[in-house]
């Protein structure tokens, strides 16, 4: 599939996603957005690919936002479809049982910290800022960003950050937990790439149940969290992989998971 403003590149069951919109820091216009949404389904449905990456092309920028130029353009009925489209889209990368590393290797503002947050795992090199800084333009977050942001950091760190629009740097924001991993420049596509061989080689379907149940328990409360996390501990016993998980354990070897 071929793409303008996005590479899409798969290695070793890894895809790797670049934004490539450099001289605009890989700002997300429309077409970027649909370009995203071709990207998931792509990634979702090759069974080759079990995990991916998402960084931004340049040194300066994972993506500084939604188009300012674009967002400019719209009227109120356009911003509300709009929204829910590059939600919709996020959302898709949320839910895919594949997880996903945000490599931030720049500014990710707005829109890029939205996108960011929609993945399994965030890792930020040591010179990314983050910050949501849309109340500076007169609006809000229109990607996630007001309901991912305090489930990842807290309601008064979520306000803090959404109200003052000031972007954090990425000690700081490690220190509240919106990345998990800050590493130097240099290392973060290899860093990010580790993480991920590090889950791969666990058992496929157990690491999917468990971020499904992650995703839908939060939403639903803790009794009904709790009643999906023992459905899931059932579904994974009957998986051959529990089984040669198990036995690799009591045979002292390395298990070899086939994912079913
Ligand atoms: N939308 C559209 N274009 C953007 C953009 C965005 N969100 N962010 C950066 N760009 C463009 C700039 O307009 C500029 O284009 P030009 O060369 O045609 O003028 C180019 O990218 C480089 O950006 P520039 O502002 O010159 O870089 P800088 O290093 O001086 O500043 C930032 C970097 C990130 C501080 C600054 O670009 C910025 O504040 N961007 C907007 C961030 C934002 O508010 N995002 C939320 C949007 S809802």
């Amino acid at each position: 599939m071929s793409y303008n403003n996005i590479r899409l590149e798969v290695e070793d069951g890894v895809a790797l996603v670049t934004l490539n919109r450099p001289e605009k820091l890989n700002a997300l216009n429309a077409e970027t957005v649909g370009e995203l949404s071709r990207a998931f389904d792509e990634v979702a449905d090759s069974p080759q690919v079990r995990g991916l990456i998402l960084t931004g092309a340049g040194e300066k920028a994972f993506v500084a936002g939604a188009d300012i130029r674009e967002l400019a353009a719209l009227v109120p009925a356009e911003a509300q479809r709009y929204a829910a489209r590059g939600q919709k889209v996020f959302r898709r990368l949320e839910e895919m049982p594949k997880p996903s590393v945000a490599a931030i290797n720049g500014y990710a503002l707005g829109g890029g910290l939205e996108l960011a947050m929609a993945c399994t795992v965030r890792v930020a090199s040591s010179q990314a800022r983050l910050g949501q800084p849309e109340v500076k333009l007169g609006i809000l977050p229109g990607y996630g960003g007001t309901q991912r942001l305090p489930r990842l950091v807290g309601r008064g760190r979520a306000l803090d950050l959404l109200l003052s629009g000031e972007p954090i740097d990425a000690a700081e924001a490690h220190r509240i937990g919106l990345v998990n991993y800050v590493v130097p420049p240099a290392d973060l596509l290899s860093f990010c790439r580790q993480w991920l061989r590090k889950v791969l080689a666990n058992a496929p379907l157990a690491v999917a149940l468990a971020m499904e149940a992650v995703d839908a328990g939060l939403d639903a409360g803790l009794e009904q969290g709790l009643r999906l996390e023992a459905a899931a501990f059932g579904v994974a016993t009957a998986t051959e992989d529990r089984r040669e998980g198990m036995q690799a354990f009591l045979e002292k070897r390395k298990p070899a998971f086939a994912g079913k």
